[in-house]
């Protein structure tokens, strides 16, 4: 199968940077550049990230641009507690000497997208806020991307921001709104699979019988990552998201799918945020998604596992 040409717009972000690694440790992948939004940290602080994880993972040749650095219509709301005040965790990596380019992410995603027609998959690990404005700017992108795979949501499952809210959704849910209404050809990662997705303590004990700054760089942000859901969660090890949903961008296997009327709450009550799937369809919507509410956990983290080993390999 040919490489997909794939766009990541992304705030790392602990699993942000870990999806950032599987792409390099991936050949199925072509990562043809990456946009940055406001979300786990500042703008500035996810921009910086990406560039220092792209360093890294030897992917000093994709293009980043930065992009939103708040909701479209809502305060950002950065998370310290989850992602550490540098959004890394525990881990230090040296200021990259890559820079970002000049011009926004929204523009970015539309030139690529408006470049080369069916041939763009982009992945949207973050708030919504610049695929949204992209749609505004130029919604011809909607019938010219090729598919757009969201982490975000929380369909049955609990939310982890509010009682149901999922981050991604509760942070910009006007902009989900956007998306979730474009009719853009989308594949959801809601919580709902995530969530049986665990990175163990013996899953990173595997990985730390290979010396490399690959694999320090895992342990030293994964351990903060799991002091978190340790305490917020009293879960034993930590959900990577955002690498689960780039994998389902070349192993959709790992996910059973519902084609489903999804919408996101921007009511200002308790609900704001929140996702829906309509599964009896009362209203006899079109379905506007395929929604991963299945999966096989132990396939995506052998896979995610091995490409690590791979990755920490190559770069001693
Ligand atoms: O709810 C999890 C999502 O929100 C992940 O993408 C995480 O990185 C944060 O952006
Ligand atoms: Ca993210």
């Amino acid at each position: 199968m040919a490489a997909k040409h794939i766009i990541l717009d992304t705030d790392p972000g602990i699993d942000d940077a870990l999806a950032i690694l599987l792409a390099a440790a991936s050949p199925e992948i072509r990562l043809e550049g990456v946009t940055t939004v406001h979300g786990n940290a500042s703008t500035e602080r996810t921009t910086r990230n990406a560039l220092a994880a792209l360093e890294l993972a030897g992917l000093t040749h994709v293009p980043v641009f930065k992009g939103c650095h708040a909701p479209l219509v809502k305060e950002p709301l950065l998370s310290p507690e989850t992602h550490g005040t540098t959004g890394l965790g525990y881990a230090q990596l040296a200021e990259p000497l890559i820079q970002p380019q000049a011009g926004h992410g929204s523009d970015f995603l539309i030139e690529q997208i408006m470049a080369r027609p069916g041939e763009v998959t982009l992945v949207a690990i973050g708030p919504l806020t610049n695929v949204a404005l992209a749609i505004r700017k130029e919604p011809r992108i909607v019938q010219n991307v090729k598919e757009v795979f969201i982490m975000g949501g929380a369909i049955l499952h609990p939310g982890n921001t509010t009682a149901q809210a999922e981050y991604n959704t509760f942070v910009d849910p006007h902009a989900a709104h956007i998306v979730f209404h474009s009719g853009m050809p989308m594949i959801l990662t809601p919580l709902d699979v995530t969530y049986q997705c665990i990175f163990t303590k013996d899953d990173l004990n595997r990985l730390l019988n290979i010396a490399s700054p690959i694999t320090k760089f895992i342990a030293d942000s994964t351990r903060f990552y799991m002091e978190f859901h340790d305490e917020y969660q009293s879960i034993d090890g930590c959900v990577i998201n955002d690498p689960m949903t780039l994998a389902l961008t070349f192993m959709p296997e790992i996910c059973d799918y519902q084609n489903l009327v999804v919408d996101v709450d921007i009511s200002t009550g308790v609900g704001l945020g929140n996702t829906f799937a309509d599964f009896y369809n009362y209203e006899k919507k079109p379905k506007n998604m395929k929604v991963a509410m299945g999966v096989r956990p132990r396939i995506f983290m052998e896979l995610f596992l091995e490409r690590m080993e791979k990755l920490a390999r190559r770069i001693s």
